[in-house]
């Protein structure tokens, strides 16, 4: 067989190592051939292809980003863009696709599937917000370096008397806001899942200094007040939709000092949680995601998403997975909590 590989969507540590185990298993054990799309779904739109060989995947396995490149690029947005797809995957050879994306790459792939494109779908991303899979690969090394962050931060916060406000990336997930700030020792966690009260804010920043500690708060850039409490800007939308979230820190860090006299500022860590080395987790993650991959296009098991169930692998179908967004469950939130102020 002939398999195209894809990486679509916002980059994450460990797409390399998926694609690598794809082609040295598809190539070592089934004798297959690979072909790289480029640029996420713009690579079999337009029929931009690399060659992808087990030279080709030497040396990747911890290296950050995607040797594939990757977009936004949504095909089903784009006049007669599904046809085109097909006739470059038959132009090129390509018997079936493996999509390694988030919600809206397989969301896409999923819509291909019900046009009987050939495809299978692995699961990235740091935000983890995909139903189906207990971990997305990339969402353990966001972790890690958004901790680092926090416990850097608390030491500065503590010289200066400051509260320090760190903003994490997740979209509307809270999954990486819950984890850093659980690890890190945060005093306030505010997540998309739950509107948070800036009174109630503001009495867990001022406990905190009475303590002589200094706060350090984890904001989920999807986070947002109660209705009504703050006023906030509307940012611009991507090919899928989706809002360009940011600046809900610099909003808080405003509020605080307004309401309680202390001084607040704000880090984003933005893309340094999608950039460079993944964590050993997330190698490991993303290699048997990549050997479950190439297995199931090999048995002709389309349409599903590879996944993670505990510890097990399993396949579960691209809708089902790309369904509903798996956002943080209030028990999850209310472990945190026991930690404010
Ligand atoms: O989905 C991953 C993610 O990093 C989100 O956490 C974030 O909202 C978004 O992508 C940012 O996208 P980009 O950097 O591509 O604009």
């Amino acid at each position: 067989m002939r398999i195209g590989v894809l990486t679509g969507g916002g980059d994450c540590p460990g797409l390399n190592a998926v694609i690598r185990a794809v082609v040295r298993k598809g190539v070592s054990v089934y004798g297959h051939e690979f072909v790289g799309f480029r640029d996420g779904w713009r690579g079999p739109l337009e029929g931009d292809t690399m060659p992808l060989d087990i030279q080709a995947v030497r040396g990747i396995l911890p290296r950050g980003g995607t040797i594939l490149g990757s977009s936004r690029t949504n095909p089903i947005k784009i006049e007669g863009g599904v046809d085109r797809i097909k006739e470059n995957l038959a132009a090129t050879g390509v018997d079936a696709l493996i999509a390694i994306g988030g919600e809206d790459t397989l969301g896409v792939a999923s819509q291909l599937h019900e046009r009987d494109v050939k495809v299978v779908g692995v699961p990235k991303t740091i935000d983890n917000d995909l139903s189906g899979t207990d971990y997305t690969f990339g969402f353990d090394t966001a972790v890690n370096i958004a901790t680092e962050a926090i416990d850097r931060l608390h030491t500065t916060a503590e010289s200066h008397h400051r509260a320090l406000i760190c903003e994490v990336m997740g979209r509307h997930a809270g999954w990486i806001a819950l984890h850093a700030g659980m690890a890190g020792g945060a005093n306030v966690i505010l997540i998309p899942e739950r509107p948070f009260d800036i009174d109630r804010v503001c009495e867990y920043v001022e406990s905190r200094f009475r303590t002589r500690y200094s706060p350090i708060l984890v904001v989920a850039e999807g986070a947002h007040p109660i209705e009504g409490q703050i006023a906030l800007q509307a940012g611009e939308l991507d090919a899928f939709g989706h809002v360009r979230l940011g600046g809900i820190g610099e909003v808080l860090a405003k509020e605080i000092e307004k309401r309680t006299g202390k001084e607040a500022r704000t880090t984003v860590l933005g893309h340094i949680q999608r950039g460079g080395t993944p964590t050993a987790y997330d190698r490991v993650l993303a290699t048997r995601f990549g050997l479950q991959a190439i297995d199931a296009v090999h048995e002709g098991d389309y349409g599903k998403m590879v996944a993670l169930r505990g510890t097990d692998m399993v396949r579960v179908g691209l809708d089902v997975a790309t369904a509903e967004l798996k956002t943080v469950p209030v028990s999850r939130y209310a472990e945190a909590e026991v930690f404010f102020g």
